[in-house]
C-alpha cells in the first residue's frame, strides 16, 4: 500500500505550478488567469487533503518544457532559494513528470519532489475504503513507482535525513525492484479477481454501519469538507467502539424529526485526471453505489459548474448510479452566498428531470441547510413502511434501538409483552432483525 505517514504526521509542501505559456490576448487572457488561479486553489486544496500546509504556491511560466527538469533554468533557481528559505517537507509540481525529471528536480533543489499523479494517488490511498478500493489504488500505485525505480534516493536521504514521505525511500524506492513490484502486481489483481467475486462481504461490511448511510460526493473545491464539518459539527461525535472503528470521513448526523444516519465524504473529483488513475479514483467512490442517499454538492459560482456536473454524472454512472432516475439523488447547491442575485440563484433552480431535489445551501454560512436535512428525511420516509413488533417487556435494548432507529408509532403491553408499531425504513429493519431476533 502506499504509505501516507504524512497524514500522521502532518507535513508542509511547496506547490510549483507550472502555467504552459501561450500568447494571449483580451479576453483569452483573463480567462487564463483565471483559470490559473481556480487552478492553483485545486492544487492547494489537493495537497491539504492528505494534511499538508501549503507554505506558497508559485506559478511559473514555461514556454518550452525543459526534456530533463520540465521546468527552466531560471525558475528552478528562485524555487531553490524558496525551498532553502521555507524548508518543505515535500515539493509539489502540478505537472506530470518523467522520473528523469522528478529525480534531477530534487537533487537541485535538495528536497522530495512528487508530482501531480504521485500527489493523486497519496489521496486516493488515504480515502480508499473499500478492500477493493484499497486494491485498485495500490495497483496504480505499484505501475507509477514501478516506472520510477531509475531513480538513485540515496542524495535525498543523505539530506534530508530520511523523513518519510511515500512511504520513504528506504523501503519501497530500493528495497522493491522492478520484480518484487510484478510479483505484486500479479498477486494483487488476481486477488482483485477474487475480492470482486465476493462483493457479498463489502456490502455486509457496510451493513454494519448502525444507520443509513448519506454520501457527498463532487469536485474538488465544491465545498463537500465544509459542508461535511458544518452539519456535523454542532452533533456530539459518539465515540463508543463502534464509531471509533468507523472511518474518520464518516460522522453520525441527526436530522430534525430524531433519526440519525451517517454522513460518509468521499475524495473530491478532479479535473485532468491521468487515465490510468481513473479505475482507482472509481474504486474509492465505492460506497457510493451502497448509500441510501447521494448528495451531490455542487460549486455553482464556480464558471465550470455544469462541465463538472456532466462528469459527476458520467462517473456515477460508471457505478451504476442512473441520476437522474435514481431516487437517492440531491443535487446540492453549495456557496450561494456568492451569488448575490435572486434571479441568477432563480437560473439554477429550474432542471425539471430533477423534480425538486436540487436543494440551494451556502456551506459557509448555514443557509438552507434545514431544507437539505428534510429533503434527505423525504428520500429517506419514501421506504418506510409500518411494521408490528412483539418485544419481551423488558428488552430496554431493542426499544431503545428501534427508537433512535425508526418512528415509533403506538405502544401498548400484552402481559410481558410490548407490543410496538413503527414506522421503518427496509434497510433498518434488515438491521433490526439482525441485531435482535437472529
Ligand atoms: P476536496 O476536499 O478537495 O474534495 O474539496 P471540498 O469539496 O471538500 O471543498 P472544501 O470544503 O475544502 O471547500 C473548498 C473551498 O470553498 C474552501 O476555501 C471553503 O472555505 C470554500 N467554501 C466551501 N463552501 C462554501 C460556501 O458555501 N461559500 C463560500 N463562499 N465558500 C465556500
Amino acid at each position: 500500500m502506499i504509505e501516507t505517514r504524512v497524514n500522521e504526521a502532518g507535513g508542509t509542501c511547496l506547490i510549483v505550478h507550472p502555467v504552459l505559456h501561450v500568447a494571449h490576448t483580451g479576453d483569452a487572457q483573463v480567462s487564463a488567469l483565471r483559470d490559473t488561479e481556480a487552478m492553483k486553489a485545486e492544487i492547494a486544496g489537493l495537497a491539504e487533503a492528505i494534511s499538508l500546509k501549503v507554505l506558497q504556491v508559485s506559478a511559473c511560466s514555461i514556454r518550452k518544457i525543459s526534456p530533463g527538469y520540465f521546468i527552466g533554468k531560471g525558475h528552478r533557481e528562485s524555487v531553490s532559494q524558496i525551498v532553502a528559505e521555507l524548508e518543505p517537507s515535500v515539493v509539489i509540481v502540478n505537472a506530470a513528470l518523467s522520473p528523469i525529471q522528478q529525480r534531477n528536480l530534487e537533487v537541485e533543489w535538495k528536497a522530495k519532489v512528487i508530482d501531480r499523479t504521485g500527489l493523486i494517488l497519496e489521496i486516493f490511498g488515504a480515502r480508499a475504503q473499500t478492500r477493493e478500493g484499497k486494491m485498485q489504488v495500490e495497483l496504480a500505485a505499484l505501475s507509477y513507482q514501478r516506472s520510477r525505480l531509475v531513480r538513485s534516493w540515496t542524495h535525498l536521504e543523505r539530506q534530508r535525513g530520511g523523513a518519510g514521505f511515500m512511504g520513504g525511500p528506504g523501503e519501497t524506492q530500493i528495497e522493491l525492484d522492478r520484480r518484487i513490484i510484478d510479483d505484486k502486481i500479479t498477486s494483487l489483481k488476481s486477488q482483485l479477481e477474487h475480492v470482486r467475486k465476493n462483493r457479498d462481504l463489502q456490502r455486509k461490511s457496510r451493513e454494519r454501519v448502525p444507520f443509513p448511510v448519506v454520501a457527498l460526493v463532487g469536485y474538488t473545491n465544491a465545498g463537500k469538507s465544509t459542508l461535511f464539518n458544518k452539519l456535523t459539527g454542532a452533533d456530539v461525535f459518539a465515540q463508543d467502539l463502534l464509531f471509533a472503528t468507523l472511518d474518520p470521513t464518516m460522522r453520525k448526523l441527526k436530522l430534525p424529526q430524531g433519526r440519525s444516519v451517517i454522513l460518509s465524504d468521499t475524495v473530491g473529483f478532479i479535473s485532468d485526471l491521468p487515465t490510468h488513475l481513473i479505475a482507482a479514483f472509481r474504486a474509492t467512490l465505492e460506497q457510493v453505489e451502497y448509500a441510501d442517499v447521494i448528495l451531490h454538492v455542487r460549486d455553482i459560482s464556480s464558471p465550470e459548474t455544469e462541465a463538472q456536473r456532466k462528469d459527476v454524472i458520467s462517473i456515477l454512472g460508471d457505478l451504476g448510479i442512473d441520476y437522474e432516475v435514481d431516487g437517492r439523488v440531491i443535487e446540492v447547491f453549495n456557496k450561494i452566498d456568492l451569488l448575490d442575485d435572486e434571479t441568477e440563484r432563480g437560473v439554477w433552480l429550474r432542471d425539471p428531470e430533477m423534480r425538486g431535489r436540487q436543494v440551494p445551501v451556502s456551506a459557509l454560512t448555514g443557509e438552507g441547510f434545514l431544507d437539505l436535512l428534510k429533503s434527505i428525511e423525504d428520500i429517506m420516509a419514501g421506504k418506510q413502511q409500518q411494521i408490528t413488533l412483539t418485544l419481551d417487556a423488558g428488552d430496554g435494548k431493542a426499544f431503545s434501538w428501534l427508537h433512535r432507529h425508526a418512528s415509533i408509532l403506538d405502544r401498548r403491553y400484552e402481559e410481558d409483552k410490548m407490543v410496538v408499531m413503527v414506522s421503518i425504513d427496509e434497510a433498518e429493519y434488515q438491521k433490526y432483525l439482525g441485531l435482535f431476533c437472529s
